[in-house]
């Protein structure tokens, strides 16, 4: 795809981090933007930032998990814009917990939001874009859909699984206009475990607070301010994912970090932990400036309470 110039994309999770981004920067290039999140605030946001562009942008109010929200998305899409031709599967949330400790609706939350919707949303945008000349399907994975850490097991379910899903599809549609990439972004500094549901295993005294593995309290506010400020950018995360879209990328990592956890995995798949800090030393300044976050949401993690 050489240009997103006069073409529909639509977005979710568009209200904030790399979904917000990713709809400014296409906006930017000139495509027309379809833009949905279940926060009403940050979703008014994003469409207000969109005014500075000169194109059309629908922003649709809604919970990805509730399926008839997303068949109305596309009947409204075609309705505003006459068709769509990129879809980004964007919206994603985390609940850390130890797999036994964690409430069932909170396992369902996260694999229903990262794995089920997109999915759906993938079933029912692409008969649309398999009409278009030049289209595109974009689903955001992890470097936690390749690699896996302790107490994140639904995170990992989920993004394994849109990995498979999404490689699987790009094979099927091989053949077809519609190109189809998965991304695996690394540390982007972004909202999500500021808004992330902590199991109350990790959480004490009514969520308030968590202990790293020194006993050290932390707030979990302290945690997500601490993630979003130590990582990428989100709007060199959307730029990133929209020049691996232009190039056709099947794989889109996003991050020096994503690519060394790749490399590590590739190397070492069962002991890619002990080879990621001599992978690390490699790119020291980068892995400095973000060791104090990673130390902290890593204690998080393993805490044993
Ligand atoms: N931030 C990272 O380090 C990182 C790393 C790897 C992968 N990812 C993935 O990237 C994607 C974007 O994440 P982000 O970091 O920009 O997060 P973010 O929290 O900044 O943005 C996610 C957006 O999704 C929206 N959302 C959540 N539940 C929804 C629902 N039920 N219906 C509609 N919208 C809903 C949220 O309101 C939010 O605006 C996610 O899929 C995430 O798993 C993020």
């Amino acid at each position: 795809m050489k240009t997103f110039q006069n073409k529909v994309s639509v977005i979710t999770g568009a209200g904030s981090g790399m979904g917000r981004y990713l709809a400014l920067n296409l906006a930017k290039e000139g495509s027309d933007v379809v833009i949905c999140d279940i926060n009403k605030t940050s979703l008014k946001e994003t469409e207000d930032l969109i005014k500075n562009y000169n194109v059309s942008c629908s922003s649709h109010l809604l919970d990805l998990r509730d399926k008839s929200n997303i068949d109305i998305l596309v009947e409204k899409t075609l309705t505003n814009h006459g068709k769509v031709d990129l879809l980004f599967n964007n919206a994603g949330v985390v609940s850390p917990s130890a797999f036994l400790a964690m409430e069932e609706s909170d396992w369902d939350w996260c694999n229903d939001i990262n794995y089920n919707s997109l999915v759906y949303c993938s079933r029912a945008f692409l008969p649309h874009l398999m009409k278009g000349e030049e289209t595109a399907l974009v689903n955001t994975s992890s470097i936690f859909g390749i690699i896996t850490t302790p107490n994140n097991s639904v995170y990992h379910a989920s993004k394994f699984a849109v990995r498979g899903f999404t490689e699987s599809l790009a094979m099927e549609l091989n053949d077809d206009r519609v190109q189809v990439s998965c991304v695996y972004p690394g540390h982007i500094g972004t909202n999500i475990v500021l808004d992330a549901r902590f199991g109350n295993d990790i959480l004490l005294t009514n969520g308030e607070y968590a202990k790293d593995t020194k006993g050290n309290s932390l707030t979990v506010k302290e945690v997500g301010n601490a993630f979003k400020e130590s990582g990428m950018s989100p709007d060199k995360a959307a730029k990133i994912i929209l020049k691996g879209v232009k190039r056709n990328k099947k794989r889109i990592f996003v991050g020096l970090d994503a690519k060394i956890m790749e490399i590590a995995q590739r190397i070492s798949p069962s002991h890619y932990f002990k080879i990621i800090p001599i992978l690390n030393l490699l790119i020291f300044p980068y892995f400095f400036k973000r060791m104090k976050m990673i130390k902290m949401f890593y204690s998080l993690l393993t805490s044993n309470k």
